[in-house]
């Protein structure tokens, strides 16, 4: 009786992996006729370095910002860390971490304070690379903790040389600046495959 309904088991086991297989069999052959051709393969790593000045009504920088911070969302509570503030942002973005090296291109997008107990924002920007060897744009999104040193989001997309690009981006702050204006410079390493 057991040996039974092990062998009976055993045979439903072994109907159901050959039913999964010719269903994988079939997927994979309609996959193969429909994706012939394959994407090019763009730079495996890419570094460029971002620098921002933020909007300060108090120094009144009109003339030379980068990025601006919403209001505050208008609540009856404590937000001590900003929470729902957004700072958007179109950064020059540069080939080494000076803020005269060489042009790349810009980054737009914006970040958003999203906690109630510590600074962390949530990223999501393109960089447009419109000068050097590759050309074309980066999307980068993630999470980040300010209290981190080393911040790592991730690329999920790209256009141009960096078309069907993912991989990830490891985030540095080389320069910092509270003066106000506030000012930094961060850097993007990104390893990435295609
Ligand atoms: C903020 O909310 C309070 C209470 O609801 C309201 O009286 C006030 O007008 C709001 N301020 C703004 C700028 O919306
Ligand atoms: C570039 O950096 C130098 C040295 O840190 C600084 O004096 C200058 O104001 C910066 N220029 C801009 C446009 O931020
Ligand atoms: C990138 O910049 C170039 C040059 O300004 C522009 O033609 C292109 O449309 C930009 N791409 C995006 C996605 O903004």
């Amino acid at each position: 009786m057991v040996i039974a309904m092990a062998a009976r088991t055993s045979i439903l086991i072994s109907v159901a992996v050959l039913l999964t297989l010719a269903a994988c069999t079939v997927q994979a052959h309609h996959a193969s006729s429909s994706c012939k051709r394959k994407l090019h393969c763009g730079p495996s790593k890419f570094i460029f370095y971002t620098h921002n000045t933020v909007y300060n009504p108090s120094v009144d920088n009109r003339e030379y910002f980068n990025s601006i911070y919403s209001s505050p969302p208008n609540v009856s509570f404590a937000n001590p860390f900003g929470f729902g503030i957004v700072n958007t942002f179109e950064d020059p973005i540069t080939v080494g971490p000076s803020n005269n090296s060489r042009l790349l291109g810009k980054a737009q997008g914006f970040y958003v304070l999203n906690s109630f107990t510590e600074y962390t924002l949530f990223h999501l920007f393109t960089a447009n690379v419109t000068e050097g060897k590759y050309q074309g744009t980066i999307d980068i999104f993630g999470q980040i903790r300010e209290a981190e040193p080393v911040r790592y989001l991730t690329v999920v997309g790209g256009t141009g040389a960096f078309l069907g690009a993912r991989g990830l981006a490891t985030c540095t702050r080389v320069e910092f600046d509270s003066t106000p204006p506030a000012k930094w410079t961060l850097s993007f390493d990104l390893k990435l495959y295609y």
